[in-house]
Order: C-alpha cells, then structure tokens, then sequence
C-alpha cells in the first residue's frame, strides 16, 4: 500500500496528499481513496471476485482482465477508486465528453467530465466525483455522507464500507 497523489494537473498545490491505498496488479493497478467511498454497488457488483470487501486485501487487479477492471473502475460514481495501465504505452482514463452534471435528492452533485476540484490537496484533475451539496461533510468538496445524504433509503448511497 502506498499513499500516492492521482493529481495530474496543478494549477494550486497543497502539500497534503489525500490517503490512497495502492493495490498494484500484473496488467494494471487500482489505488483507492475511502474517504471518497460512498455507493456500495458498481465495484462488488461488477467484478466481485476482484472486489470483495469480505476479503483481505479486498482489490485483486489480476483477477479479471485489465482492460475490464478499468471499465469496472469507470463506473465509480465518487471517484475512490482510481486505475492506471502498467503498460509503458497505455492512455489514462479518458473523460465523459460532454461533461454531466447530477444532483441526487439528498443534494449530492454527482460530476463525470474533465474536471480541475479545488480542495484540500490544491486542485485535482478529476473524470468522476460526487461533490457535497449540504455544507455538512468533513471532507469538503467531496460528500462523505455527514449530511442527509446518509439516510439508508437513499437509492444512490445504499452502504458504507
Ligand atoms: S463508491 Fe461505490 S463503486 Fe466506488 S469504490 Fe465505493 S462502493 Fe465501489
Ligand atoms: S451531500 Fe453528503 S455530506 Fe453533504
């Protein structure tokens, strides 16, 4: 495991990195950000027997082919999980063109595209987040469900890891 940054552009720095967990496979690794989990569903539905969270470590990148761990990883609605090719000559993850912007009834603003958000860590070059709408999460601009978005009967944010 290994804390590592996923900016790609810097427009405003910050000495702070956010907390990733680094799950390195053959093909392909997959880094992780709980704090930006949120919506218990594209990863274990996907591809379970790469994302199990009953096992330790829950990601095994080699589990599956590369190229569907990506599609499984761009599914992701917040973000947390983030991938990259270990291949000299792969491309990163292309954005959604055009951008999408969607607000969940609990407020959350649900955000695929080609994206620069400015937080804590200085300004991120993101494709997927799911920002806070209600003022309440401790990990501002990102939702950590500290609001009402943590109501279970939410149909986007059905369980927290
Ligand atoms: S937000 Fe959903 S898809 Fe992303 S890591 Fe968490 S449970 Fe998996
Ligand atoms: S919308 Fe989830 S904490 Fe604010």
């Amino acid at each position: 495991m290994a804390d590592r940054t996923t900016d790609r552009t810097s427009e405003r720095t910050s000495d702070e990195k956010p907390r990733l967990k680094e799950y390195e496979g053959e093909g392909i690794t997959v880094t992780f950000e709980p704090r930006r989990c949120l919506h218990a569903a594209e990863c274990v539905h996907g591809l379970p027997e790469v994302f199990d969270v009953s096992r330790r470590p829950w990601v095994l990148p080699d589990a599956a082919e590369p190229d569907r761990v990506a599609e499984v990883v761009r599914c992701c609605p917040s973000g947390a999980l983030q991938y990259h090719h270990r291949a000299e000559d792969a491309v990163s993850e292309p954005p959604d063109s055009p951008t999408t912007v969607r607000r969940t009834h609990a407020g959350q603003l649900v955000i695929r595209g080609d994206l620069v958000v400015t937080g804590a860590y200085g300004d991120r070059h993101e494709t997927r987040v799911m920002l806070c709408g209600c003022g309440a999460s401790g990990n501002q601009p990102y939702c950590d469900h500290s609001g009402p978005c943590a109501e279970p009967d939410d149909e986007d944010v059905p369980e927290q890891r």
